[in-house]
């Protein structure tokens, strides 16, 4: 007779997600991408691949950007995950949204969470980066869309309105 696998029992996850402290009820390697959507619903976060290639799925987990559907959700208990949800302030968009918004830098709209978390992080550790740098930055973000362009612009536009 072949032994049955015991499904792995839920836990209780502590952590903080775009500034609320909660906890989740999941099983510790279910994909940070899935409690996000699933449980949250937080369904800015994308998915793409589900592989770790296309960064749209890229959230920041304690001001670090990750691909969501990488990490498992044990990971990142007792740490702080932004998501897109989490820029918007006071029903203010950030200014990488309105910069994204007003230069054309999404269509679908699939990498556009990701590209703006990874441009925010870029910003935070270089604020006036050159088109290199951003490039750079979002090196493991990929747009089957817009051709880029727009997005490099739009990141070059936020950083000249000041980004924090
Ligand atoms: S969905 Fe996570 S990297 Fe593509
Ligand atoms: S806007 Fe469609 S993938 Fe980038």
């Amino acid at each position: 007779m072949k032994a049955q696998t015991a499904p792995r029992a839920k836990l209780e996850i502590a952590l903080k997600v775009n500034g609320r402290s909660m906890t989740v009820c999941a099983h510790p390697m279910e994909r940070l991408l899935d409690v996000l959507r699933h449980e949250l619903g937080l369904t800015g976060t994308k998915e793409g691949c589900g592989e770790g290639e296309c960064g749209s799925c890229s959230v920041l987990l304690d001001g670090t950007l990750v691909n969501s559907c990488l990490i498992p959700v044990l990971q990142a208990a007792g740490g702080e995950v932004t998501t897109i949800e989490g820029l918007a302030a006071d029903g203010q968009l950030h200014a990488l949204q309105q910069a994204f918004l007003e230069c054309g830098g999404a269509q679908c709209g699939i990498c556009t969470p990701g590209m703006i978390l990874a441009a925010c992080q870029l910003l935070r550790k270089k604020p006036r980066p050159n088109t290199k740098e951003i490039q750079e930055g979002l090196s493991g973000n990929l747009c089957r869309c817009t051709g880029y362009a727009q997005i490099l612009e739009a990141v070059a536009d936020a950083a000249r309105r000041g980004v924090e």
